[in-house]
């Protein structure tokens, strides 16, 4: 079931601390879909493939995108680590192999969330915050709970969390969070 394979490439591909974390978003992602009645293996290679893309500089990370014809938004060419999803999502197909569009699609929004994310797009936006290796932040003992008990008030609040960040550092922050958390918020309201 565990595709074994995939996590020996990832073990050689990224540094220690960054392997620790993509095995802990692995096994939390299949965690959460045991719980959501998702497919236990597909959870898993989106999560040990998720930062894939991440051991490249910001420099090469924007000529493999460019050379890929891999689309740059005006905030990714300021926070360009943005890309390491988009392309983390590309190398998954091209270079290990992953047709599967759901995840692909959850590589792809796993850093900024979207509007309306489907099942796996969430377990790996949430896995990728609450896994075990992550450091104390704000909100993640709620989000660890709500993880395993409500999931879009999982996303929401992790959203809440990120853009408070965002907001207290003056940092560069996606559209697509803010679109993310005006879907979600709406949401909870409606709850
Ligand atoms: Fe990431
Ligand atoms: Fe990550």
């Amino acid at each position: 079931m565990i595709d074994y394979d995939l996590q020996k490439k990832m073990k050689k591909k990224l540094k220690k601390k960054r392997y620790i974390h993509s095995v802990g978003v692995m096994y939390t992602a299949m965690n959460l879909a045991m719980r959501y009645d998702y497919d236990i293996e597909k959870a898993g290679i989106a999560g040990i493939l998720h930062d894939c893309a991440k051991e490249y500089d910001d420099d090469e990370m924007i000529k493999l995108c460019e050379k890929n014809k891999i689309e740059i938004t005006e905030t990714e060419r300021k926070a360009p680590y943005l890309l390491h999803a988009k392309l983390g999502a590309y190398m998954a197909k091209h270079e290990y192999g992953i047709d599967d569009e759901e995840i692909l699609s959850a590589i792809t929004w796993h850093t900024t969330g979207k509007p309306e994310m489907t099942l796996l797009d969430k377990i790996i936006f949430v896995a990728d915050y609450i896994e075990p290796s992550r450091k104390k932040t704000d909100y993640i003992d709620s989000i660890r709970k709500y993880a395993f008990t409500d999931l879009d008030k999982a996303v929401y609040t992790e959203l809440y969390g990120t853009l408070k960040y965002v907001q207290e550092k003056d940092a560069i922050v996606d559209e697509n969070s803010v679109l993310a958390y005006e879907y979600y918020e709406k949401m909870m309201v409606m709850d």
